[in-house]
């Protein structure tokens, strides 16, 4: 197969939603349809549940068999699906984040009775930053739901995209009676049921007395009156709008009893882009091009501390990874070789020989590698749309034992490079803070750098309210914005200037008085 054919039949993407909307179900309904899993439950013993949130260390094993899940891989037909896992767990965010720079689009979970919750919206707004086409599925249909106009309605102005049902439910919950699909003209029967997967009915003429046949009279005529309405509202779907990540169609269905979940799948290997055109430091990179280039995403380590070495997760972006060959590694300037990689295919990990554009390949690293890291074979630039995102929690790292500043160093260091957390330090004083989207982070860090490093850390609460990278483009200014928020100025990972607000309020008004200098809430940013 050539190149192009193979880039062609490569689909990579995320499922995102809030924890509980069903986005592990759905997985394993795409992953059974593909072939890769053949009884249900298999992937529901990675997830990691909410009630485990006191118990980080349950959480951090569940993490470890999620390696496992991290990526799978499946062929559906004749597309090679690539399905990234993302945690569902809030606390690990920065993950999902992450994990959105490595997909070419994703698929939404709602849940209809719970309407668009606040992480969708979190994780929406990841996607709107990188335009990535978005498919929405809404769930739970067979529960009494919100009214399904209601829901597109609050889709459209919480997650500010537009939408475009392409199957409309016929009542819900108790008396739900199936979907009806807009453009095939088709009705597809809902019997509760795991494992079953109904035929869809030809309807192509919504008035024919057979639809009433089969939902009866008074349904069919909701039906018709929605579809009227819908027709008029929603005119015929370009594609071009949804690849642009302006508008998400939209698919009703309920995942655990395998409803409308085909549809979906169906409907997703047909519009969902294949590997995408992406930018770097200096141009664009085309996927067809002959050389390979990858970025990491995503390091993995091991928590065993006599076994210190970390899977580094490369997404392939252009022309074919081989295993055994050297590489670029432009941040060190230093060629690697990875006689070492895997591919995932569902749930078990294989020696891969070669990969393409849209695949990722786990790289064993020995801490050679952080996040955001390009591969090439040879060209000195950098892939961009990796970006940190402010923390929420910041708290200060205080060294109990002197004897062990040197393996405190070189634990933050690797933690904070597998993207743990990140850290501040403060130009004056040389104060450490580290900042995360969740609580539970702390912990871990404390107690991996006790274990694997031998370092004995406490943290203590800081008032910041926001990290914001800093730039002008008259540096005089910059030089003077510092020297007077001295106290406030610290250096991300990167050496990037970083100002920490300690109050919105606070930050309005610097930000008023200092019109010069822009404040930006992520660490990638054009002046
Ligand atoms: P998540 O990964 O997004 O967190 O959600 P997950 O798939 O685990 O689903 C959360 C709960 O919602 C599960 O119930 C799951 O069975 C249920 N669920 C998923 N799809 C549907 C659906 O279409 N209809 C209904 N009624 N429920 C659905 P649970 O009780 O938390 O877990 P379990 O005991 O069923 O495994």
């Amino acid at each position: 197969m050539t190149l192009e054919q193979e880039i062609a039949k490569r689909r990579t993407f995320g499922i995102i939603s809030h924890p509980d909307a069903g986005k592990t179900t759905l997985t394993e309904k795409l992953l059974l349809f593909g072939g890769a899993i053949q009884k249900a439950g298999a992937v529901k013993s990675s997830k990691i549940k909410d009630h485990a949130r006191s118990d980080w260390m349950e959480i951090e094993k569940q993490r470890g068999i999620s390696v496992a899940t991290s990526v799978m891989g499946f062929n559906y037909h004749d597309i090679k699906i690539n399905l990234l896992d993302t945690p569902g767990h809030q606390d690990f965010a920065e993950d999902t984040y992450r994990t959105l720079t490595a997909v070419d689009s994703v698929i939404m979970v709602v849940d209809c009775v719970k309407g668009v919750e606040m992480q969708t919206e979190k994780l929406m707004e990841v996607c709107r930053m990188r335009n990535t086409p978005v498919l929405c599925f809404i769930n739970k249909l067979d529960r009494e739901g919100q009214d399904p106009f209601d829901l597109l309605d609050e889709i459209e102005a919480k997650l500010k995209i537009k939408v475009h049902p392409l199957s409309w439910p016929i009542s819900m919950g108790k008396t739900f009676k199936g979907v009806y699909s807009l453009y095939e003209k088709s009705l597809k029967l809902f019997t509760p049921s795991k494992t079953k997967i109904e035929e869809a009915i030809e309807i192509l003429d919504i008035n024919s007395p057979e639809l009433d046949q089969y939902i009866g009279e008074s349904y069919a005529i909701k039906l018709r009156e929605d579809v009227e309405l819908l027709n008029g509202v929603y005119p015929e779907l370009d594609v071009h709008d949804y690849l642009s990540g302006k508008v998400a169609p939209v698919f009703f269905g309920s995942a655990v009893n395998n409803f409308g979940v085909k549809e979906l799948l169906d409907t997703f290997i047909r519009l969902a882009p294949p590997p995408l055109v992406r930018e770097t430091t200096t141009r664009e990179v085309k996927p067809d091009e002959k050389k390979f280039t990858g970025f990491i995403f995503k390091i993995h380590a091991n928590m065993d501390p006599k076994h210190r070495n970390r899977i580094a997760f490369l997404r392939v972006c252009s022309g074919k990874f081989e295993r055994g060959s050297n590489y670029l590694h432009v941040r060190n300037d230093k060629s690697i070789r990875f006689s070492n990689a895997t591919a995932f295919m569902a749930q078990d990990r294989e020696t891969v020989d070669e990969a393409w554009p849209g695949d990722i390949v786990g790289l064993f690293d020995t801490g050679n590698l952080k996040i955001g890291d390009t591969l090439t074979e040879g060209e000195k630039m950098i892939y961009t749309g990796i970006p940190s995102f402010s923390p929420e929690i910041f708290k200060e790292v205080i060294n109990k034992d002197a004897m062990k500043t040197k393996q405190l160093e070189k634990g933050l260091l690797q933690l904070m490079e597998e993207g743990v957390a990140q850290m501040f330090t403060y130009e004056l004083g040389k104060k450490k803070v580290v900042g995360t989207v969740g609580a539970l982070q702390f912990e871990v860090i404390q107690f991996r750098l006790l274990n694997e490093y031998g370092a004995t850390v406490e943290f203590a609460p800081q008032h910041i309210y926001k990290a914001c990278w800093i730039s002008s483009t008259d540096e005089k200014k910059l030089a003077e914005f510092i020297a007077s928020k001295q106290r406030h100025i610290a250096l991300d990972k990167d050496g990037k200037l970083v100002f920490m607000a300690e109050s919105k309020a606070w930050l309005q008004m610097v930000q008023d008085n200092f019109p010069e200098i822009k404040f930006h809430f992520t660490s990638e940013f054009k002046d």
